[in-house]
């Protein structure tokens, strides 16, 4: 999975977890105290910033535009920075080349620590997705994160980190004191299906699925929901789309509910006190069968 994104790591630089969000909190434990300041993507996922939070940092906002994360001096006194530059979540934003050298020198030059989630890593339906920033870090300053809940199960609970081999072996103890280790049979039975070659094809199969999905997922926007501008890479896992100013996302969520189409509104990945843009909203296209995308679509532009 790790020569798939550029990165080689040996074996005591990864640590496998009970996925990206339990990597999060072992790194939080281990890292986050209060005085200490976290860049975070604004909007952004909002479950990273409440586990920083919870361990006392200091959570720092920061925007987003169209080739991901901002890079500038906001981000200068901060020791930790969190980023999902595979795909930007939730704008669905691949992180530009420019970009991603600007964010590594920023670290190098500010003595700061990358926090990179790359949990769509197995899964990114980019024609020629750019390998992750772990694999151009020369400086040892990234802490890479990822999981097969995306492209293989969620419920497994599996995720990896790759970090120093000195901070690995630190947050080895962390983990055995709250969990030992991730189940051994989980570990055991992905590790035989790995081996075996059924992974591979597994994601094969799931990424034709999933680009026949994302394809009239589009083709229906396109026709049924002209009004909605989707924003992002087509090659990320879900759709973050804008609707026309006024619409409020949260209402027209309920409202679809009613119709069972179920979208999910935008505002709760904007972070911070001041009041959310409230017209946009998240459509997923994953679990669901592909001949009900069109339909769906189509009563959510009946709703709007
Ligand atoms: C950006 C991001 N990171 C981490 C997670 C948590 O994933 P996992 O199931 O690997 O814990 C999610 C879940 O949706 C996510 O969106």
């Amino acid at each position: 999975m790790l020569p798939k994104r550029g990165i080689w790591a040996r074996a005591d630089e990864i640590l496998v977890t009970l996925g990206s969000q339990n990597a999060l909190y072992l790194l939080a434990s281990l890292l986050m105290a209060r005085g200490v300041r976290v860049g975070v993507e604004n909007p952004g996922f909002r479950d990273a910033a409440s586990i920083f939070d919870i361990h006392g940092a200091k959570v720092h906002l920061q925007d987003v535009d169209d080739q991901g994360l901002v890079v500038d001096r906001r981000l200068d006194d901060c020791q930790y920075l969190y980023v999902t530059p595979g795909h930007q979540v939730p704008t669905g934003v691949a992180m530009s080349t420019a970009r991603r050298e600007q964010l590594l020198r920023q670290i190098r030059e500010h003595d700061q620590v990358l926090i990179e989630d790359d949990y769509d890593a197995e899964f990114n339906l980019d024609n020629h997705p750019l390998p992750a920033l772990k694999a151009s870090d020369s400086s040892g300053r990234v802490i890479y994160l990822s999981s097969l809940s995306k492209a293989f199960s969620p419920g497994l609970r599996i995720g990896y980190m790759v970090a120093d081999a000195e901070l690995i072996d630190e947050l080895r103890a962390l983990r055995r004191l709250m969990y030992r280790h991730p189940p051994l049979n989980n570990q055991r039975m992905l590790a035989d299906f790995l081996a075996q070659g059924h992974y591979d094809a597994h994601l094969r199969r799931f990424r034709e699925e999933h680009c026949r999905r994302r394809e009239l997922l589009y083709q229906a926007l396109r026709s049924d929901l002209s009004d909605c501008q989707p924003m992002g890479s087509p090659g990320a896992s879900a759709c973050w789309l804008a609707a026309p100013a006024g619409i409020d996302t949260q209402r027209l969520a309920w409202a679809a509910a009613q119709q069972s189409v179920l979208i999910e509104s935008g505002a709760q990945f904007f972070l911070g006190d001041g009041e959310a843009p409230k017209n946009f909203m998240r459509l997923g296209f994953h679990a669901i069968d592909a001949e009900r995308i069109r339909p769906g679509v189509q009563k959510l532009g009946e709703v709007l």
